[in-house]
């Protein structure tokens, strides 16, 4: 049983009593507790009574550097007493203007634009909006639909949910979304018996080029998560399937959309996961540790000639009309640059590498686990697949919920892991010790002996 002090349980009563808490069937907190937090400190949470969590997940993948990161919080300082928000049409600030020439800079060549907004979900809304408009803007009417890989995951809200492909988020809202075409993801766990990851992604290839070759004249875009499908279960798939993708998107003439939402600033190992398939998308969504995990924005960037298409005179109708209140929010810009500047500073990839390594070590012993049919990792994010048999991969039914055996496990021993349904995942912010690792690693382990029991 969770421990929790008085000051735990007064603010947890007064929270459940008017708040509605995202991605939670609220009547579950009849038996799981709700964790006031009241402080950040590195990679660690610490509640009302002064329980310390080690978050394993970044806060929703979120956080890079650290809770309540000093260099951060006093950029933000400062900020707050020189300009909080300004009205982003029409007005400017030097925080998005420096902002956007960085991004314009570190992102993939000719992505030479860039459109804020306030979260993942608006970032994808922009995205699909922009290219669906673009080909208007050039004649090609007849081109709305999108292709998603099966697995996807773009986010919550209606255009978001529609190029998603998680049965739990989509389903009950399926009457109201736009209808995708789903291609086959390259995820290799989804290979044959002793296929390579790359072989997979070949063969995914192929069935994507039969459906642009029926459907590309309908097509805007295809959208994909470069490397890892997240929210899907942390799968993976091998570069060349970008590598390849980017080629079938110019010979079919759609669009590519790479949602680095998740694996962008350096989680996949590279700063952006596109550079390990040397491509360039036609828009690049950006947000969660775009801030350091500090405050909500997101930007989409884009081509000259994606832009050109827009810039007429007024009456000629062809403005990208989308806004959001927050767009180009200076606090966030301003999180978002000294985020950038510690990149600058210090050897954040190469640490990366080498936590990796640790993290790679530690997990290796599960592969003989009963219940482990795969361990996977890509950089800062690695996974272990839960399974009921390991010989068939028959999963554990849903209904069990033995992830949640995990979270729980994990809360009683300070530690923040929150499986996505079977599969256990670690995503620690970059600031994390070689120590916090084997902390992390540890725990899930017992908490894999005591789910599976
Ligand atoms: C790949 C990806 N795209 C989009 C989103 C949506 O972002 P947000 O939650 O900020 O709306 C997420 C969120 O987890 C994500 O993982």
């Amino acid at each position: 049983m969770i421990d929790q002090s008085h000051a735990n349980a007064e603010l947890a009563r007064r929270d459940l009593r008017h708040i509605w808490h995202p991605c939670t069937q609220m009547h579950d907190h009849q038996h799981v507790p709700m964790v006031p937090i009241v402080r950040g400190e590195g990679a660690w949470l610490i509640d009302a009574g002064g329980r310390r969590y080690l978050d394993g997940i970044s806060s929703w993948w979120t956080n890079l550097f650290g809770h309540a990161n000093p260099r951060i919080a006093a950029a933000l300082a400062e900020q707050a007493r020189t300009l909080e928000h300004v009205i982003f049409a029409g007005f400017t600030h030097p925080v998005a203007i420096e902002l956007a020439e960085r991004l314009v800079a570190l992102t993939p060549q000719g992505l030479d634009k860039v459109f804020f907004a306030d979260n993942g979900s608006a970032a994808i809304e922009v995205a699909l909006k922009m290219s669906f408009h673009y080909w208007l803007n050039q004649g090609h009417g007849g081109k709305t639909r999108f292709i998603a890989l099966t697995g996807s995951y773009h986010g919550e809200t209606l255009g978001a949910l529609s190029v998603s492909d998680v049965a739990l988020y989509r389903k009950t809202y399926a009457p109201l979304l736009l209808t995708p075409m789903l291609a086959p993801s390259p995820d290799a766990y989804e290979g044959e018996p002793g296929e390579s990851p790359e072989h997979v992604a070949m063969r995914r290839l192929a069935a994507m080029r039969v459906l642009l070759e029926g459907h590309a004249h309908e097509t805007c875009a295809v959208i994909v998560e470069p490397l890892v499908q997240c929210a899907g279960g942390m799968r993976m798939h091998h570069a060349a399937f970008l590598t390849g993708l980017r080629a079938l998107c110019d010979q079919y003439n759609v669009h590519l959309i790479a949602d680095e939402i998740a694996v962008g600033f350096g989680r996949t190992g590279t700063l952006f996961a596109c550079e390990q398939a040397h491509v360039a998308p036609d828009f690049m969504c950006l947000s969660k540790g775009l801030t350091g995990g500090t405050l909500p924005l997101s930007a989409v960037l884009t081509t000259q000639q994606v832009y050109d298409a827009f810039y007429a005179e007024y009456n000629a109708g062809k403005a990208f009309l989308h806004s959001h209140s927050y767009t180009g929010n200076p606090l966030a810009c301003r999180a978002a640059l000294e985020t950038l500047n510690i990149f600058r500073d210090e050897p954040v990839l190469e640490r990366n590498r080498t936590l990796a390594t640790h993290l790679a070590r530690r997990l290796a012993p599960l592969r003989d686990h009963p219940n482990v049919a795969d361990l996977r990792q890509h950089g800062m994010i690695a996974a272990v697949e839960l399974v009921a048999d390991k010989a068939s991969r028959r999963t554990f039914p849903s209904e069990e919920r033995r992830g949640l055996r995990v979270y729980l496990h994990g809360l009683g021993r300070g530690a923040l892991l929150r499986p996505l349904g079977n599969v256990i995942y670690f995503m620690p912010p970059y600031v994390v010790s070689e120590g916090e690792i084997d902390h992390l690693v540890d725990v899930a382990i017992e908490g894999i002996t005591h789910a599976v029991a």
